[in-house]
This record gives structure tokens, C-alpha cells and sequence, in this order.
């Protein structure tokens, strides 16, 4: 068991002392859960091996997974990246700071722990005044997965952090709810076409605007076929392993807005008389003030669920929630990202 100290620090103008203590932490070996605009991440230096598998042995998660390195300017890149070329410096200049990891050839001062052993490496530049103040303190990249228990959603709050891994981590800086709530797109550049791996913060239309020609991922749109055996390349090795998942058993229904409201009251109202048990239901349409159930509301902008899907998830867990429904929604914009999780994380999924 580590000791682990939980600070509050401003997101707005990060306190000098607080974030020179993170930095410290990092540098000499140690962790530390801090803020982004995704998702909380697990921070430490990320040309640190023996500290990179402290990250891997806190949250549990399988070695071949790879992490992003954060950096704190685009001048930092060609540190950890080789044969950068004036295409993905183009991208890096419009998306970042921001939700976009760039998978590139690694650099061989990348140790390969942090890889998973691949010979590329994910890299992107956090939009966190916290996130940047601490990567410049510490002056090295930090390599840094969600703050989570490998499989368990991502952590949006402090709290979510502290639930996984007090006793597991340094120091959690608590920098208030993530702005995004989802983790970063990511997209593979080692390919002359580049894919989309992970839809994430930055939609995918907006990335094929600035990209050109950009391919999906299948899994991106069909994580199903990963639990099912799919055995289509994983590109992406995180796409292997069970993720987003409440303790709650998911069940998504998919549709036009009337049949799924019909179908998720019927459904609600079996499992509930018939199994006994208790159902919530996840809703971002006008629909949510007919059921009859609790409701865990989405929010009606994808932004504003895109903030509010990990929360909920977690939610309805502290709640003893057996079973969610959650209904369907479309898949673009941040809606192909906020798919993919549920899909993710489901056990069913109704199309009717
Ligand atoms: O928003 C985010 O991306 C957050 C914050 C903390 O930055 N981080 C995050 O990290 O979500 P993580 O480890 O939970 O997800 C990283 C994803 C995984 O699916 C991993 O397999 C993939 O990126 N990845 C990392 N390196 C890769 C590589 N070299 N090639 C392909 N996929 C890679
Ligand atoms: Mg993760």
C-alpha cells in the first residue's frame, strides 16, 4: 500500500508549489493522477521504465496495452517520434492542445515498456492548464493511461480516482470534472492512409476535414465483434480488452425514437416484475419524461453527454443499479465515440 495524498489545485491558474510537488513526484519515479480535458489521467516520466510499470501493476492492466506519452509543446516531439514529416506536423499544429493522440514511429529514447513493445508510439499535447503546467515542470513526456482499474469506466471527477486507486498512487491533484468526459480520438499516421483507431474528443468529421483520407477502424463502430471473437487485426492493442464497464449489466437499444421508447418501457417493466430487479434507464431524448423508471438524463447535445456518460455509469453503480438501458443515439459527431463505449461496455444490443 502506498500513501497517497489528494490535492485540490486550480484549474484556472494551477497554485506553483502544488504543481512543483506533482512534478517532483514524477521525477523521482513516482505517480500521480491528474487532470486532463478527457479523462483523469496516471501519470509518471514517461523515459522512466521501472516507474512506467508502476502505472501498469496500479491499474491492473495487460502489458501489451500501450500508453500516450504527453507532452507539453510540439517542439518536444521529435524527442520521443522519428521521421516526423510535414503531414503530421500539419495535423499536431491543428489539433493540439486537444482530444487527438497521434500514433507515430517511435523514437529509441521511448523505452518499450511503455509501447507495449510496438515500434510505434501514441503521442498528444493535453488541453489542461494543469495537465501542461505539470508536464513543463517536470520537464519530461508523462506517460499516462486513464486513471481507472484496468476494464472500469474512465474517471471524469477526483472521486472517480480516488474509488480506484487510493493506496495505489502518490498524489491525485483534484482539478475538478474533465471538460470532455471522453478520452481522446485516436489516429494511426505509421500507414499511408491514416486510420481512425479510437473516436474520441475530436469527431471524426472534423478530423477528416483537416486529414484528407482517413479510414474506421471496424472495431470502432462494431466493439461487439472484439468480445465475440472477432479476429480481424487489433491495430490498436486496447482494443482487445473489456472496457467502460459498470458493474450494472448494459443493454442498448437501437431504433427509430418511438419503437425504442416502447420496447425500453416493456423491457424495463419485465426485468423489473419478473427478475426483480432494479433498472435505470439512460436517455437523451424528449422520450426521457415518459418512462416510467429512474432516469439517468444524458443530456440532449452530444457534448453535454459526452460529459456525463462516465459520471452516469458509476452513478447508477453506487446506486446498486442491476441492469441499465440505454437508448441508442447516432453515430456521428461525438455520437460515434459515445456508441463505442456503450457498445463496449453491453452486454446486448436491441436494433429493432
Ligand atoms: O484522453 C486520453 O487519451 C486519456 C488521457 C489521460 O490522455 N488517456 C487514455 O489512455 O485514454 P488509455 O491508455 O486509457 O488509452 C490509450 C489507447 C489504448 O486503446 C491503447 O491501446 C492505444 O491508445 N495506444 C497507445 N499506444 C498505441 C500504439 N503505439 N499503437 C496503437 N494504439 C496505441
Ligand atoms: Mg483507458
Amino acid at each position: 500500500m502506498v500513501h497517497t495524498s489528494l490535492i485540490k489545485i486550480n484549474s484556472k491558474n494551477p497554485e506553483s508549489a502544488k504543481v512543483q510537488l506533482a512534478a517532483k513526484i514524477i521525477l523521482s519515479g513516482g505517480l500521480v493522477a491528474f487532470p486532463t480535458e478527457t479523462v483523469y489521467g496516471l501519470g509518471a516520466n514517461g523515459l522512466n521504465p521501472i516507474a512506467i510499470r508502476r502505472i501498469f501493476s496500479a491499474k491492473g492492466r495487460p502489458t501489451n496495452n500501450p500508453l500516450i506519452m504527453h507532452i507539453g509543446s510540439i517542439d518536444d516531439l521529435n524527442n520521443i517520434a522519428e521521421g516526423v514529416t510535414e503531414r503530421e506536423l500539419t495535423i499536431a499544429k491543428k489539433f493540439w492542445p486537444g482530444p487527438l493522440t497521434l500514433i507515430l514511429k517511435k523514437s529509441k529514447n521511448v523505452p518499450r515498456i511503455s509501447t507495449g513493445g510496438l515500434e510505434s508510439v501514441a503521442v498528444r499535447i493535453p488541453n489542461n492548464k494543469i495537465s501542461l503546467s505539470l508536464i513543463r515542470a517536470a520537464g519530461v513526456p508523462i506517460a499516462a493511461p486513464s486513471a481507472n482499474i484496468s476494464g472500469k469506466p474512465s474517471p471524469t471527477r477526483a472521486s472517480h480516482v480516488v474509488e480506484d486507486l487510493w493506496g495505489k498512487v502518490d498524489l491525485i491533484l483534484d482539478g475538478g470534472r474533465s471538460a470532455i468526459g471522453l478520452e481522446s480520438s485516436v489516429i494511426d499516421l505509421t500507414s499511408q492512409i491514416p486510420v481512425l483507431l479510437r473516436a474520441g474528443g475530436v469527431p471524426y468529421e472534423k478530423i477528416r476535414k483537416v486529414v484528407g483520407e482517413i479510414s474506421i477502424h471496424p472495431l470502432v463502430t462494431h466493439p461487439e465483434k472484439c468480445s465475440m471473437g472477432h479476429n480481424g487485426t487489433h491495430k490498436s492493442p486496447g482494443m482487445r480488452y473489456k472496457h467502460y464497464s459498470p458493474k450494472a449489466e448494459l443493454i442498448i437499444v437501437e431504433g427509430s425514437s418511438s419503437k425504442v421508447r416502447n420496447k425500453i418501457q416493456e423491457l424495463s417493466n419485465q426485468i423489473r416484475k419478473f427478475e426483480g430487479k432494479k433498472v435505470c434507464i439512460m436517455s437523451r431524448s424528449r422520450n426521457y419524461g415518459y418512462y416510467a423508471d429512474m432516469i439517468m438524463y444524458m443530456g440532449s447535445d452530444f457534448k453535454t453527454s459526452g460529459r456525463n456518460l462516465y459520471d452516469i455509469l458509476r452513478c447508477a453503480d453506487h446506486n446498486k443499479v442491476d441492469v441499465i438501458i440505454a437508448e441508442g443515439m447516432e453515430y456521428k459527431n461525438l455520437g460515434l465515440a459515445l456508441m463505442n463505449r456503450l457498445k463496449t461496455a453491453a452486454k446486448q444490443v436491441i436494433k429493432l
